[in-house]
């Protein structure tokens, strides 16, 4: 097992995520090595996850990682980073399928791997993803009973991400009626709540070998923070500056999302913009002014200002779940300013 230096016990969070990139790297130039000599036709498949990776990202998987690492008492070091790299690479793997799913163009403000690639290839791009994330969580450096601990938590994120997304299409596909509010909410917690903030804080604090009262503290951060930061990014998916979030705004209207904003707005609007929404979500070929109009019912039946009074209240409820959890005290306030952080950001 790799010792801490002094070197790596003297990162702290900013630090911490360079060296997670440094370590994202080196791996995707490794794989490319490989790769070149094993199926140099392939190596389009790396350079897309290497140009994803490098076109941006909060990082706030890897950093969350780490605060769940100190939280459980770690002290944090080059296997912490792989391991938050291993993290980074599952959410690439995520996003490039959910692109795939969506049909998106731009994600990071840049063409996605399906854009570019085409559909297939970005399932093939996104499962080696998955393989390099497992390689280096595997190889992260830790002692194997910390690691195959962390293995649980870290699979659990995908096979959650996976159920909720197909929760999520399947509703949207089916159209017609409107969803519950608690539907989406459960599937907002399942596809992206999970695997973006209750997993990390559970892999980086298991790397630690903390036990069942760290973990349950921390899910008890976790759960109303990973509903709000979805929240959020329904918010910002439909309300959001594309030149902050990277994103196109008119997708998640045309797909036809059942968020739990939309369950709002179908629950607040009049009947006439209840119809309205009805019957323009997930319809193609929309005009950019009937795509506005949704918007505009989103905001004027409330659902907008519900959904990010919501979000700000399960942030708050996040960070009071603090007060008395047994954690270390500098994570304690890192994690009350991440939770403020996550649920207000706009990008
Ligand atoms: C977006 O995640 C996808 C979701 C799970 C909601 P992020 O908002 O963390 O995206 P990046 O990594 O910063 O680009
Ligand atoms: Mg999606």
């Amino acid at each position: 097992m790799a010792q801490p230096t002094d070197e790596v016990t003297a990162l702290e969070a900013a630090p911490f995520i360079s060296v997670v990139d440094r370590e994202l790297s080196a791996h995707l130039s490794l794989a490319r090595e490989r790769l070149a000599s094993l199926a140099p036709d392939a190596l389009e498949l790396v350079d897309a996850l290497v140009s994803l990776v490098e076109a941006g990202g909060k990082r706030m998987r890897p950093l969350l990682c780490y605060w769940g690492h100190r939280a459980g008492g770690g002290v944090s070091g080059r296997p912490l980073a792989r391991a938050g790299a291993a993290i980074e690479l599952l959410h690439t793997s995520a996003i490039i399928h959910d692109d795939l799913i969506d049909r998106s163009e731009l994600r990071r403000g840049k063409p996605t791997a399906f854009g570019k690639l085409g559909g297939s290839a970005a399932v093939l791009a996104g499962d080696l993803a998955q393989a390099y994330a497992d390689e280096l969580l595997v190889g992260s450096g830790f002692a194997s009973e910390l690691t195959m601990a962390a293995f649980v938590h870290f699979n659990r994120m995908r096979v959650e991400a996976v159920s909720g997304e197909f929760m999520d299409l399947s509703i949207a596909a089916r159209g017609g009626a409107g969803v519950e509010e608690a539907r989406a909410r459960r599937i907002a917690a399942l596809k992206s709540g999970s695997y973006s903030v209750v997993g990390p804080r559970l892999v980086g604090a298991s790397l630690a070998g903390a036990g069942e009262p760290v973990l349950a503290a921390l899910r008890s951060y976790g759960e109303p923070l990973g509903e709000a930061f979805q929240l959020r990014d329904d918010v910002l998916g439909t309300f959001g500056d594309p030149a902050m979030t990277g994103k196109d705004r008119d997708g998640d209207i045309r797909l036809g999302k059942r968020s739990t904003m939309v369950a709002k707005a179908l629950r607040l609007g009049s009947p006439a913009e209840r119809r309205l929404l009805l019957e323009r979500l997930g319809t193609g070929g929309l005009s950019a002014d009937e795509v506005e109009e949704v918007r505009k019912v989103i905001r004027g039946s409330g659902a907008l200002a519900e959904t990010i009074e919501l979000a700000n209240e399960l942030a708050a409820l996040a960070t009071a779940s603090l007060h008395a959890a047994p954690i270390e005290s500098n994570a304690g306030v890192a994690l009350a300013a991440l939770a403020n952080e996550m649920a207000v950001r706009d990008a």
